[in-house]
């Protein structure tokens, strides 16, 4: 499906019927790194999967890309689909785009599912990666920044015994394109630091993080989810950073149940659902 969305033409999957669930990507990935839970909540959910301006098929944004600016973008989808609110989901990146969203657009957060993501802004240093990347990215195209995020994306129980993950995932980074790649490391190298309205985000929280995630580890999970009012943290195991797609029934799982009447975000019994 496709949608003219500020501007952009933005790509996105559309799967399912009933309340809606909305999947943000992480970086440098499209909307397919959610083809299990697309899969498996599309029975009983309908499940919108946008690729982010730059991404898979979205058309690019020009460079630097706020979090903010794909946070409108999300919220433009939304109008699209005349969907007044929907449980947003984001995996890193895409967890970044969530907490803008959330701040920016309370009343049409039902829920949030964080995966494997942070809220601090990025240190001196990691500002200094991104512009390394940036320009490694321009000069060389995608095929050394996939050499060297792979090994800290996925868990060594992935690397060593999942190959078609790994082949998956390095793909949907080889086919990422470098304006969209540059511009977002551009957005997120100046997001701010959410940590200061983690108390203010009054929806449940469902926050989802691999074991052996080494980016967004799970004591990092432990800190913003003590922040939270309302979350609920789950620990992945045989996942790294991105859990979703290294152990996707897991995720399923722990997903399924913070939806269910029993769990942590049944329908119609948030605020103003
Ligand atoms: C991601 O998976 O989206 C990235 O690790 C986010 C980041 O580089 O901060």
């Amino acid at each position: 499906m496709r949608a003219r969305v500020n501007g952009v033409d933005v790509a996105y999957t559309d799967a399912g019927q009933g309340e809606a669930v909305l999947l943000i990507h992480g970086f440098p990935l499209d909307r397919t790194m959610w083809d299990a839970q697309v899969e498996a909540l599309a029975g009983t959910r309908r499940v919108i999967a946008p690729d982010l301006g730059g991404f898979g098929e979205s058309e690019a944004r020009s460079e630097p890309v706020s979090m903010e600016a794909f946070a409108d973008d999300v919220r433009g989808l939304l109008d699209h689909l005349g969907l007044p609110r929907a449980v947003i989901g984001g995996l890193s990146m895409g967890g970044y785009v969530a907490f803008a969203f959330a701040r920016k657009y309370a009343e049409r957060t039902r829920a949030l599912i964080l995966c494997d993501t942070r809220a601090g802004a990025d240190s001196p240093e990691a500002r200094a990666g991104r512009a390394e990347m940036a320009a490694l990215a321009r000069a060389r195209g995608l095929a050394p920044i996939a050499d060297r995020m792979l090994p800290r994306l996925l868990a060594p129980a992935t690397r060593e015994r999942r190959p078609d993950v790994v082949e998956r995932v390095r793909r949907m980074i080889l086919r990422a394109p470098v304006a969209g790649v540059v511009a977002a490391l551009g957005g997120m190298a100046e997001r701010p630091d959410a940590t200061p309205g983690l108390p203010a985000i009054g929806c449940p929280v469902l926050f989802i993080v691999g074991r052996h995630d080494v980016i967004s580890p799970p004591a990092e999970a432990e800190a913003i989810c003590a922040k939270l009012p309302r979350a609920r943290r789950v620990v992945i195991p045989d996942a790294g950073h991105l859990a979703p797609m290294e152990n996707a029934a897991a995720v399923n799982a722990a997903i399924g149940e913070f939806l269910s009447p029993a769990g942590g975000a049944p329908p119609g019994r948030t605020a103003g659902a």
